[in-house]
């Protein structure tokens, strides 16, 4: 069976936090023990930042979020890192650039090397569509990527191919959502992602070629 297909038989089975619990999946924040293969992980899902994808951004963010500049959960299974969720401040984007001149080189690089294939006849990145990913939250949204107010910035959500389909990106996100309001961009054409971030309460717009997805922490009373 394809991935997708036995993702999907996952899914149709049952309830995913009954699957989750049955996998023994654990939720927690990033510690030193699975720093190393928490790196792994996002080398493996390809996770792109500053147009870059390499070992050595993957390795700062492992440390930033060691060091709390990041906030990155993870999912375990056994000794396993099988998912992992990172958000940041909007400032991250720049201070990072600025401590690692190594990573604000090789972005640099990968733009300039990006630019003539944009214009070499890619494929146009197609607009949001209500038909396709269902209705979107009406009137402006309540924050936007440039400005994010008090939100963290998704930089990533992903889990391991042989993981999905148990809940596991939905309980990362639930235990992020419980301590802060959060703002993500999704390509369009990412079904799984917006289904996601739909099935767990987030506001979704149509924002340019992309969904702009909003989460508000609950106010306490
Ligand atoms: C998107 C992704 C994170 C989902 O992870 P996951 O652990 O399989 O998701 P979950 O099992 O927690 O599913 C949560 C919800 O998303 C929906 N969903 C996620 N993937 C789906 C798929 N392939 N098909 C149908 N529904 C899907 C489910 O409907 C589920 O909602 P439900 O509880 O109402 O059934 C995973 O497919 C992935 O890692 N993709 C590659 C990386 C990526 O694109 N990340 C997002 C952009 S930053």
């Amino acid at each position: 069976m394809s991935e997708l297909g036995s993702d999907l038989a996952r899914r149709q089975a049952g309830d995913g936090t009954d699957l989750q619990r049955s996998a023994g999946i654990a939720i927690q924040p990033l510690d030193a023990e699975h720093a190393r293969q928490t790196a792994a992980l996002l080398d493996d899902l390809r996770v792109s930042l500053f147009g870059i994808q390499s070992a050595r951004l993957y390795a700062t963010l492992a440390a930033d979020a060691l060091q709390q500049r990041i906030d990155c959960r993870i999912a375990t299974t056994g000794d396993q890192v099988c998912g992992a969720v990172i958000a940041a401040p909007r400032s991250y984007w720049l201070s990072t650039l600025v401590r690692h001149t190594g990573l604000a080189f090789a972005g640099i690089r990968a733009r300039l090397l990006a630019r003539p294939q944009r214009f070499a006849g890619n494929r146009e990145a197609s607009a949001p569509d209500a038909a396709v990913h269902g209705r979107f939250d009406s009137g402006p949204p309540p924050r936007t990527w440039a400005d994010p107010g008090d939100a963290w910035r998704i930089i990533f959500v992903g889990t391991a191919p042989d993981a999905r389909g148990l809940g596991v990106a939905a309980a990362l996100y639930r235990a992020l959502m419980r301590d802060r309001s959060l703002i993500a961009r999704i390509a369009a054409d990412n079904e799984p992602s917006i289904r996601l971030h739909r099935s767990v309460g987030w506001r979704l717009y149509p924002d340019g070629d992309v969904v702009l997805a909003v989460h508000l922490k609950p106010a306490i009373r």
